[in-house]
């Protein structure tokens, strides 16, 4: 995906070919009037993407297959944090919605953002308590996959955990540290957050339950991840130097011996690796 066009008449956001709305000329649209939204946002309440009823659909079907894993496979802190915040499980939510609730836990906000950005942009505004979001959702033909940060990943993965101070602050000070740090560092941390908060695992009572938005918001993932990927040892030196493919399911999950683990081990290889 390519957010600049390269001539005037291309699309603002071009898909691949394999995507699943490449030939889908209403979907395509759809995306670019998404994407408008986030380049035209210049503060205050974020304007609401206005959904169509098939978007609010893929919603609901996604919802009805995650909502059953959750309960199986997540990780405590993660279904407390989403029985407050309580998303509505038959239309997407609009960000603006959800902001006086975030912040009101944490200072946390919510803004929009056309689709991927760098790991030292999207790292830096967590620093501001900023969480940077994309609107649009995945294609109506794949409603269990998308190739790309979607709405359902950002709010079903990420929103509530916003809600939690511990997340909350754990995030701000991995954006403060990527303020400060060079290419090689931002890299580290920028592999650390995917290993942790978008694809980390704890153990609670014996089992391996996930933690991140990324195995949270696919079903796929959730499905496979305690079967089928390797269950590694929390070790964040190791995390900080490998690196990830964000393209396929994820062939290595780290699992902390606890949520308190996870939260403690990150500040604190944050703190040891960028001090002041
Ligand atoms: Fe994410």
């Amino acid at each position: 995906m390519r957010l600049v066009p390269e001539h005037p008449a291309d699309d603002l956001v071009a898909l691949d070919q394999d995507h699943p709305g490449f030939r889908d000329a209403e979907y395509r649209a759809r995306r670019n009037a998404i994407a408008r939204i986030a380049l035209d946002y210049r503060g205050g309440p974020v304007p609401a993407a206005e959904y169509s009823p098939d978007e609010h659909a893929v919603w609901r079907r996604v919802q009805e297959v995650l909502r059953p894993q959750h309960l199986e496979r997540a990780c405590q802190a993660y279904l407390d944090a989403t029985a407050r915040l309580e998303l509505p499980e038959e239309r997407i939510p609009q960000l603006h919605e959800l902001n006086p609730r975030l912040s009101a836990a944490t200072g946390f906000r919510m803004l929009p953002v056309a689709g991927l950005v760098t790991a030292k942009t999207f790292l830096g505004h967590l620093g501001s308590r900023i969480f940077l979001s994309t609107q649009y959702i995945r294609h109506a033909s794949a409603p269990l996959y998308t190739p790309e940060p979607d709405v359902v990943h950002e709010l079903i993965g990420h929103a509530a955990t916003l809600l939690d101070e511990e997340v909350a602050a754990l995030s701000e000070r991995l954006g403060q540290a990527a303020l400060v740090a060079d290419e090689a560092g931002v890299a580290e941390l920028e592999r650390v957050y995917w290993y942790t908060l978008e694809f980390g695992a704890v153990e609670e009572a014996g089992e391996v339950k996930a933690f991140g938005a990324g195995l949270l918001s696919s079903s796929g993932e959730l499905a496979r991840f305690r079967s089928e990927a390797e269950l590694l040892p929390f070790d964040l030196e190791r995390m900080a130097r490998t690196d990830y493919d964000p393209t396929d399911y994820q062939p290595q999950i780290y699992v902390a011996p606890s949520f308190a683990a996870l939260i403690e081990g990150v500040s604190a290889w944050c703190a040891a690796r960028f001090p002041g």
